[in-house]
């Protein structure tokens, strides 16, 4: 069964119809509306990776001297990390990129075919349409988005300039992860009525109580203006004591400022992957998010132990992020299950998964892949100018971004009560029996579920259609459509082009 049927893709496009129709194409292709000088290149395209201290290397490993790409620019605002990644590329392809610190003169060059996003979540939208509308395609990495509305921009970019935008979800590329997904989705497992998704990964402190961080200054090789970007410009304030190139790397995923929790980092993998076995194409009916952070007190502000539900009709996908020391379930620490009416399928990891009939004997096993693959699934999509080409087009990294940000801001409009409650949350007795093992975990991690207070969000009712909430009043509203969005600092505005 090819998971990708042309009707699938006509619906996902319907639902982006109202967008697409504001700006004046519904067409799913994306012509070659490169520069002249680019177009004549013969077939070579010429990259820019934005963002090398982490996934970025990815990046340059991905399209440095592979599939006729060159990687032509290294952009980063901090000119201490970028060493690797200038050493790499000249490696691999006899010649050293240029190294730029500034994005604005990255979308400007004419010479540039794609962008290659790999910098903090808060960035991405506004790098993806600046690119685009400067001419290039575009690879974002995941979460395509830091807020909901983001990702209506941005797919609304992609349809308006006509460029190729692929969100970096590598397991929609592997083999292993496309087979089992056609076999849930085939029927093998019976009416798949749930998909679960869990984001199991020790996360430590990043400040101590009584001894928190403080405003600290930015390596004085950073540009932190440029760092900062459309975020509200505050000085960092998190311990990084393992990062030789400061505090200001990675551990921005606990400040919603720049983050969106594990659930946008980690747990974006295993979202997309719930959401794809179950072949949803829209946003939920509603989403509901209980947690907080717990087990130590610490700059972070994002929850490190959060459970998620998604209302899809008939179907339901429930969401488990642990970030304190915990064991499996199932076999998995971080990836997905989905259960049908004869069978499961349990898939621990982005390339591979076992199915097993109802009495839990095996019947199948799927495996197969690596990261290389969706990067050339993107070049490939890059050349045929078709956006069905991609496997991860802007329209599902937004949708699966979404279900994230839907579930925090459940979880930050929530009223706090204390943990225990979580036994009796739900009519489900499913949703129950998640909120009691993650209770079990919390003990186990001698955290007091009398005397510690959680947030439990409201559930969260949402008009596909809109993206927003059709079940607040007053002051919840605001609040709620406020974080649908964000203030953009001036110089950084994201222009709705939706
Ligand atoms: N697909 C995957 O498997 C995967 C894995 C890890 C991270 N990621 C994603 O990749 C992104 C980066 O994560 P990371 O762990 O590498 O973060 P990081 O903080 O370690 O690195 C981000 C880099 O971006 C640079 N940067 C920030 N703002 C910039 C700007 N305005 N211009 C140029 N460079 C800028 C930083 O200086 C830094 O070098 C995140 O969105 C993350 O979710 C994806």
């Amino acid at each position: 069964m090819d998971i990708f049927s042309r009707r699938e893709f006509l619906e996902r496009s319907a639902i982006l119809s109202a967008a697409a129709a504001a700006v004046g194409t519904g067409a799913a292709t994306a012509a070659d509306t490169r520069p002249v000088a680019a177009a004549g290149r013969a077939d070579k395209l010429r990259v820019a990776v934005v963002g090398v201290h982490g996934r970025g290397m990815s990046h340059v490993s991905g399209f440095a001297a592979k599939n006729n790409c060159e990687v032509t620019v290294v952009c980063d605002c901090d000119e201490a990390v970028i060493g690797r990644a200038m050493k790499q590329i000249e490696g691999a392809q006899g010649k050293a990129p240029r190294f730029e610190k500034d994005i604005r003169k990255v979308v400007a060059d004419k010479d540039i075919d794609i962008v290659s996003i790999a910098t903090p979540n808060h960035w991405h939208a506004l790098m993806a349409v600046w690119a685009m509308e400067n001419g290039k395609d575009v690879y974002c990495e995941k979460p395509a988005t830091h807020n909901v509305r983001e990702g209506a921009i941005m797919t609304a970019a992609a349809r308006k300039y006509k460029k190729i935008c692929q969100v970096g979800t590598q397991s929609r590329s592997n083999t292993g992860m496309r087979e089992a997904i056609a076999y849930v989705r085939g029927g093998k497992i019976g009416k798949v009525d749930l998909a679960v998704g869990l984001c199991y990964k020790t996360r430590k402190s990043i400040g101590d109580t009584g001894l928190r961080t403080g405003d600290q200054k930015p390596p004085a090789t950073m540009d932190y203006d440029l760092w900062t970007g459309p975020a509200a410009l505050v000085m960092p304030r998190r311990n990084n004591p393992n990062d030789k190139y400061g505090p200001v790397h990675y551990n921005w995923h606990w400040l919603w400022n720049y983050g969106n929790g594990d659930l946008g980092n980690q747990g974006v993998h295993e979202m997309d992957k719930a959401r794809w076995g179950l072949g949803k194409t829209t946003m939920p009916s509603s989403a509901f998010s209980l947690g907080g952070r717990f087990g130590y007190v610490d700059d972070g502000e994002t929850a490190n132990t959060q459970l998620c539900v998604f209302d899809y009709g008939p179907e339901k996908m429930v969401f488990e992020v642990r970030g304190l020391d915990t064991k499996d379930h199932k076999g998995v620490k971080v990836g997905n299950i989905w259960v049908g009416t004869d069978g499961y399928v349990v898939s621990p990891n982005y390339t591979s998964a076992v199915a097993y009939d109802k009495a839990g004997k095996e019947v199948a096993k799927f495996s197969g892949g690596g990261d290389q693959l969706h990067f050339d699934n993107f070049v490939k999509a890059v050349r045929s100018r078709k956006v069905e080409d991609l496997n991860c087009d802007i329209a599902d990294g937004h949708l699966s971004a979404s279900l994230c940000h839907l579930a925090n801001i459940s979880l930050r409009l929530g009223t706090e009560a204390p943990l225990s409650k979580a036994a009796a949350v739900s009519d489900s007795k499913t949703v129950n029996e998640f909120a009691a093992r993650m209770l079990d975990h919390l003990k186990d991690n001698k955290v007091d579920v009398e005397g510690t207070k959680a947030k439990f969000g409201p559930v969260l009712a949402v008009d596909p259609k809109t993206e927003t909430f059709t079940n607040l009043a007053g002051d919840q509203k605001a609040k709620a459509a406020a974080l649908l969005f964000r203030e953009y600092r001036k110089g950084f505005e994201l222009k709705d082009v939706v």
